[in-house]
């Protein structure tokens, strides 16, 4: 079947459509019906199937003949150390890991956070949780305590996993200071705090609340699979809102299964047997999906990569990546490749390499920009594929299906829906808008499996983030259009998400951080377009009237702030004190107006500002401070 076919039957008929792929996974009972809604009005797949998905991505497997396949392979340049675990290996790690927990307590449906570097132990901890049906929710590493203790008081977990650090290119970052500080943040700390300790880092231990993996595991007794609904959560993960508290997205067990096997086979052109890395982290979707869950459930070897895509030691780090384990396919985001780009204009690190294995390159996270495309189509003879998705949906909701009928790439965009996306673009009223022309970019509902049926613990804000906006269709929060031959292209959120350098953060939240400052009046944080991160944040800040403190001393203090609130990764390194900030009549920060001075020469003063000396004032305060347009 070509794509339009298959695309409109999942979109006519798609109890038919995903009911057949439902057949293709190894369920200890099958669903009794395929699609339904839950007490929420929710839709819902596959309710009544019982299936448990770490089973299903190692057990599975074993029992059909890949149990000397290699499941996963970890490279860690900035160990160097390197380390194969076949799918036996794997299993019984994991079973053992579950033995770990399930001796401290752990059972279904209690929550684990997994706060851990790109190692091993970080996907053992995950698929052990999967084992015994509890719920994991991943932390990225890179988040501060903060952070960290916010999740711990959504999710309220029993238990706590952790390294005793992560490594940075050559910097050692100790983990288990920042999790002590978040546990003393929190109001529902985890009853236990599983350690795994590495040799660059001796964490300090807490009686009676700490655990040491190694010393665990030695008492440990592998164990089975738990069967779990379709329905019950396999995983939270959260993503940033349009506040301080993070929106925890549920993923149940038996849509996110059937969509990931799915998604590889399509999307992908993925077989049981190749060689997948995606290099991302697990902490973020794409790590969950396509570190973790996808190429294991369709009996792929995964790729665990501890190194960046320079400096680790250099921009040929991903070539020697793809020749030395002899990688098929390849997923990162264009970030990245900005990253390496910048550092071997020439690509002569490639000439280096023999990456004839590599089948397809897929890039996410953020949009593939015409340059970088262009770039990776120089160097590169394989298809290049720019697909779309968010953290809410698990996988891509626009790509070119690779395994279906791949079609011809057009520069900036995502190429067509995915089948079971019925992907619109709507006006303010809600209004189908013309080909060609932008808006607010929807699905109509019901959303197809391993799509989240709701917000951790507060459907309230579900309904208000994703449904309210425009009744029947899910809101994506992005903009941008769909072409006469049906290509959607994704132009940037209508929120206050940003992307920088590939991870999705609230400036809402950094507005909030920056407005608790004892000298700030009022702020606007803007995400302000950049050559390598794609956008990086920067703060406009109105001073309380009789401060008198440095405004350099104050831009130092926001940025610290930032830093130990958020993390390093925010990359908020700007503020600039302003006098006033343009507003509506009724007093709306005008956002966009900012970001587009940072960025364009004449841009027009909007009527709703009386004076339009704000103008020339915001644009003298960015080139004395070097934002946007105005940096060297
Ligand atoms: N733990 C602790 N700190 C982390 C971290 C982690 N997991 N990840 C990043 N940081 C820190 C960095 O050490 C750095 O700190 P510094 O300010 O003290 O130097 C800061 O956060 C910014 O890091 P980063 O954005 O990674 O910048 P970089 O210059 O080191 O690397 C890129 C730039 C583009 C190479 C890198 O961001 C990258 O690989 N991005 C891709 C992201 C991705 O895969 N996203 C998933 C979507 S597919
Ligand atoms: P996250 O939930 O962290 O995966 O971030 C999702 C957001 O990243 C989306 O809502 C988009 O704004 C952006 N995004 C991800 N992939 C793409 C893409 N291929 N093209 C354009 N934007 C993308």
């Amino acid at each position: 079947m070509g794509y339009q076919a298959e695309h409109r039957k999942s979109i006519e008929n798609p109890e038919d459509f995903w009911g057949k792929q439902a057949e293709e996974i190894d369920w200890f009972e099958f669903p009794k019906t395929i699609l339904s809604q839950d007490s929420n009005q929710s839709y819902r797949w596959f309710e009544g199937g019982k299936l448990n998905t770490s089973y299903l991505a190692l057990d599975h497997h074993i029992n059909s003949g890949r149990a000397e396949q290699a499941a996963l392979i970890y490279d860690s340049p900035v160990t160097g150390q390197q380390q194969t675990f076949t799918y036996l290996e794997l299993r019984d790690a994991v079973a053992r890991f579950a033995g770990v927990l399930k001796n401290h307590g752990v059972v279904k449906g209690d929550r684990v956070i997994v706060y851990m570097p790109m190692i091993p132990q970080a996907i053992i901890a995950m698929l052990a949780s999967a084992r015994l049906g509890a719920i994991h929710s991943v932390v990225f590493g890179g988040f501060a305590p903060n952070e960290l203790a916010v999740r711990i008081d959504d999710a309220r977990p029993k238990l706590l996993v952790t390294a005793s650090c992560g490594i940075e290119v050559q910097k050692v970052i100790p983990y288990k200071p920042l999790v002590d500080e978040a546990i003393q943040k929190s109001n529902f700390p985890p009853e236990k705090v599983l350690v795994l300790q590495r040799p660059q880092v001796t964490a300090d231990m807490k009686d009676g609340r700490d655990l040491d993996w190694e010393t665990e595991l030695s008492s440990a007794n592998p164990t089975e699979p738990v069967p779990v609904d379709s329905w019950d959560p396999l995983y939270i993960l959260y993503t940033s809102g349009t506040t301080g508290l993070p929106k925890g997205v549920v993923r149940d067990n038996g849509g996110h299964a059937v969509a990931m096997r799915y998604s590889m086979k399509t999307i992908y052109n993925a077989k049981p047997g190749d060689v997948y890395w995606a290099a991302s982290d697990v902490g973020w979707v794409v790590g969950h999906s396509y570190i973790v869950y996808a190429p294991l459930l369709h009996g792929c070897t995964t790729v665990v990569y501890e190194g960046k895509p320079v400096k680790t030691p250099d921009p040929g780090a991903f070539w020697r990546m793809i020749e030395e384990h002899q990688i098929n396919h390849f997923f990162t985001a264009p970030t990245a490749f900005r990253a390496v780009r910048k550092e071997d204009p020439d690509a002569e690190f490639l000439k280096k390499y023999d990456i004839s294995s590599l089948k397809g390159l897929f890039l996410a996270g953020e949009r593939l920009d015409p340059p970088t495309y262009d770039w990776l189509q120089n160097i590169l003879d394989i298809p290049i594929t720019d697909h779309w998705w968010q953290t809410e949906t698990g996988w891509a909701i626009a790509g070119n299906p690779m395994g279906l009928e791949p079609h011809q790439p057009k520069s900036g965009s995502a190429t067509l829906p995915s089948p079971g996306y019925n992907v619109t673009v709507l006006d303010e009223e809600g209004f189908e808008v013309s080909k060609n022309t932008q808006g607010n970019i929807a699905i109509k509902l019901p959303l197809p499996p391993s799509c989240l049926p709701t917000l951790w613990g507060d459907h309230d804000r579900f309904k208000a983030s994703y449904l309210d906006q425009f009744p029947g269709y899910y809101s994506t929060s992005d903009g941008g259009y769909i072409d006469e031959d049906g290509y959607v292209f994704v132009m940037g959120r209508t929120d206050d998400n940003i992307n920088v350098a590939g991870h999705r953060l609230s400036t809402g939240e950094m507005e909030e951080l920056i407005g608790s400052h004892a000298a700030v009046a009022e702020c606007a944080v803007v995400g302000i377009d950049d050559e390598l991160r794609g956008q990086v944040p920067v703060g406009f800040v109105v001073l309380k009237d009789g401060v008198t403190a440095e405004p350099e001393s104050i831009e130092q203090d926001l940025i610290l702030l930032i830093r130990q609130e958020i993390g390093a990764v925010a990359y908020f390194r700007q503020a600039a004190i302003v006098a006033r900030l343009p507003k509506t009549r009724s007093g709306k920060i005008l956002r966009k107006t900012i970001r587009r001075l940072a960025v364009e020469t004449d841009v027009p003063v909007p009527p709703t500002i009386d004076d339009p000396k704000i103008m020339t004032e915001l644009l003298d305060a960015m080139q004395s401070k070097g934002i946007g347009q105005f940096s060297k």
